[in-house]
């Protein structure tokens, strides 16, 4: 049994799609509120919360392969309930801000699960995500409303990924031999600048989508009253205001372990112009 956390997010409810095409076997979504999920026939759908690991007995029952996404529960206590369930192999998603600015509260929580993944004594595969193509998700209010889109930042280009992409790279650690105890940093196939990712998603739309730089001190202002100013802080700097060449390396990680070439930013735009429009 293979239990896929996340699983109505933007990676999860790829994974469970990928798996499910693929026959790989009895499989269970997990969320807080199983009303919201539409899985295919056949796909489980449990209920429990990642903040609460103690919710999670029943979804873990009978499980042999996790996909974990971090950090948005009591992880430790979630890795605890696993290894007690009987969990063989935990695929996670983490950050490559491990790798990038280690030194940053969110990728420290990052640092700290993978250590404690690694010390379990379950087999581990860990995923290094850059930042998502989803994230623009945080434009939608603004372009659907024809407001300007206020951005810090606007020709940093960074390697965005597909959050398919790293369902994809999930599904094989899941699925096929050679992928245990590997550490994997996940790009996109080329650097995207906001300002890009803004005409990209002008182009899906057919009209102008108005757009501002705005100054850091500006964004972090808007950012730091519903992320509070480490978050917002930590965002600016990965988003810009601290680059390093660890950051900005696109790699060929998704085409070497899937076998398919990494998707752009255009293609997520084109499957997701709706929410834009
Ligand atoms: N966005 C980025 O740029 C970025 C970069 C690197 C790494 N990451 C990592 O990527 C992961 C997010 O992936 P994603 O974009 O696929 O997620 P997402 O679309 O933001 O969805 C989050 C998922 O987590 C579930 N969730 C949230 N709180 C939960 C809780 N208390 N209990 C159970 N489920 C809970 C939600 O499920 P329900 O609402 O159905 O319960 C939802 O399906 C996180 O681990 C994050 O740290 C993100």
């Amino acid at each position: 049994m293979m239990l896929v956390t996340g699983a109505i997010g933007n990676i999860g409810r790829a994974l469970v799609e990928e798996l499910h095409a693929l026959g790989a076997g009895p499989l269970r979504g997990l969320t807080r509120d199983t009303a919201k999920a539409v899985f295919p026939k056949g796909v489980e759908a449990v209920e429990g919360d990642l903040a609460r690991a103690a919710s999670l007995k029943s979804a873990l029952e009978g499980v042999r392969s996790l996909f974990l996404v971090s950090r948005v529960g009591a992880d430790a206590d979630i890795l605890d309930a696993a290894g007690r369930a009987g969990v063989d192999h935990v695929v996670l998603v983490s950050s490559i801000t491990v790798q990038t600015h280690p030194h940053l509260g969110p990728a420290g929580e990052n640092v700290a699960v993978e250590r404690l993944l690694k010390d379990s004594g379950m087999a581990w595969t860990i995923l290094r995500p850059t930042q998502f193509a989803s994230n623009v998700m945080w434009w939608a209010d603004a372009i659907r409303g024809h407001e300007t889109v206020r951005v810090p930042y606007a020709d940093v280009g960074l390697p965005t990924i597909h959050p398919a992409d790293i369902a994809s790279v999930a599904r094989v650690a899941l699925t096929e031999p050679g992928h245990r105890e590997r550490t994997y940093a996940l790009t996109g196939p080329e650097r995207i600048t906001p300002r890009q990712q803004v005409e990209a998603i002008a182009a899906v739309l057919g009209r102008d989508v108005p757009f501002a730089e705005i100054s850091r001190e500006e964004a972090h202002r808007e950012m730091a009253t519903f992320l509070g100013d480490e978050a917002a802080d930590a965002v600016l700097d990965l988003t810009g205001g601290d680059l390093n060449d660890e950051l900005l390396t696109v790699r060929d990680t998704v085409s070497r372990i899937t076998g398919a070439p990494a998707k752009s930013f255009p293609q997520w735009v084109s499957e997701n112009a709706a929410a834009f429009a």
